[in-house]
């Protein structure tokens, strides 16, 4: 009997799913002679059986292409009693393993089922690049390059007219894109989830770079920066679809305390969903292509209830359970971002 597996993307869409998708049928089917089954829209398609079957045809000319063929969603079927409906599915379709594309919330609804016997490999994507045992995760490296370009248009703008310009980028639980785009980008100061701020402290960081010849700056926001206790009212979101807060526009709480402190002219852009869109760059075009090789293979060792991963310059794996975990920015590098805040050498 042919092998037969099924693949999904799950959560937030991220540049580099379709190049994943690609390597995964390409190997499944060209290496180990599988059949491959698409699932649409992510665990809803589990759910409902809702499936597309993929060839080797179907995902032609896709790996420069955003999004994803098959459809995403938020949908998990742990929080709507969907795991008799996900048993019953791989049942009537004779699914022999899913391959699951996507981020925290897609691996610990694939570590708990794995834990369940549901035969699952998990490849990591999500633009905030949180995942734990990886070094990279799909959509990381496109969403940190269109804010780097979104900075760099930004600091001639505020440069002609000597303005504060606050930069809102994504970024839930872990500042990596505020803090690679604001590395590459020049930033002046780095709001990141990871470390609460007071904006008396930025506003004097700031001030301080106005009186050593400057006369705009550039902040860039992560959406889930929270200020510290006591020093603003933390944001309320509300509810998304699955009951998590839909963060984004702690930029517009920001701005006009800033302004006020600074006395600056304070501006803001909220990039949003245009660093998830497009075609993704090269490096999500390769590590995609690396993990959706590797998952392949994985479900054919039959290592299941593992992660695919960048490990250095290797792929390696890693348990889903563990991967779900959320990964923050590593100190050395906040480290490397200060440096550049504010004049040190004085004359
Ligand atoms: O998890 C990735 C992410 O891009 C988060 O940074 C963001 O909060 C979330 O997705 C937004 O997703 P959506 O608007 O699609 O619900």
């Amino acid at each position: 009997m042919t092998t037969r597996i099924g693949v999904l993307t799950a959560g937030g869409d991220a540049a580099g799913l379709n190049a994943a998708i690609r390597a995964v049928v390409r190997t499944a089917i060209g290496v180990h002679g599988f059949e491959v089954l698409g699932f649409r829209r992510g665990w809803r398609g589990v759910m409902d059986g809702d499936v597309i079957e993929l060839t080797s045809a179907s995902v032609q000319g896709i790996l420069h292409r955003g999004g994803t063929i098959l459809g995403s969603s938020g949908a998990d079927p742990y929080r709507e009693q969907g795991v008799e409906r996900v048993r019953r599915t791989f049942a009537d379709l004779g699914i022999d393993a899913v391959i699951t594309i996507g981020g925290e919330g897609t691996m610990g609804a694939a570590a708990q089922m794995s834990a369940e016997g549901v035969p699952v490999v998990g490849i990591p994507k999500t633009i905030d690049n949180d995942l734990s045992g990886t070094d990279a995760c799909i959509g990381f490296a496109t969403a940190v390059q269109v804010a780097t370009d979104a900075i760099d248009r930004l600091h001639t703008t505020a440069e002609s007219h000597d303005r504060l310009m606050l930069v809102e980028v994504m970024g839930r639980s872990a500042g990596w894109i505020a803090l690679f785009s604001g590395i590459a980008g020049g930033a002046d100061t780095i709001l990141i989830p990871e470390r609460p701020f007071d904006l008396d402290e930025i506003a004097s960081v700031l001030r301080r770079r106005h009186l050593t010849g400057h006369s705009f700056s550039i902040v860039v926001v992560a959406e889930g920066a929270m200020p510290a206790e006591g020093t603003m009212p933390a944001p309320e979101y509300p509810p998304d679809p699955r009951g998590d807060p839909r963060l984004g526009g702690i930029a517009y709480e920001i701005a006009p305390r800033i302004e006020a402190l600074t006395g600056w002219e304070t501006r803001v852009t909220v990039l949003g969903h245009v660093q998830r869109g497009g075609s993704p760059v090269a490096a999500d075009r390769i590590v995609a292509t690396r993990f959706g090789e590797a998952a392949s293979e994985l479900v054919a060792e039959g290592g299941f209830g593992q992660m695919v991963a960048l490990q250095g310059d290797r792929i390696g794996q890693v348990r889903l359970a563990e991967a779900a975990k959320v990964r923050p920015v590593p100190e050395e590098l906040v480290a490397v971002a200060e440096l550049f805040f504010e004049e040190r050498r004085r004359p």
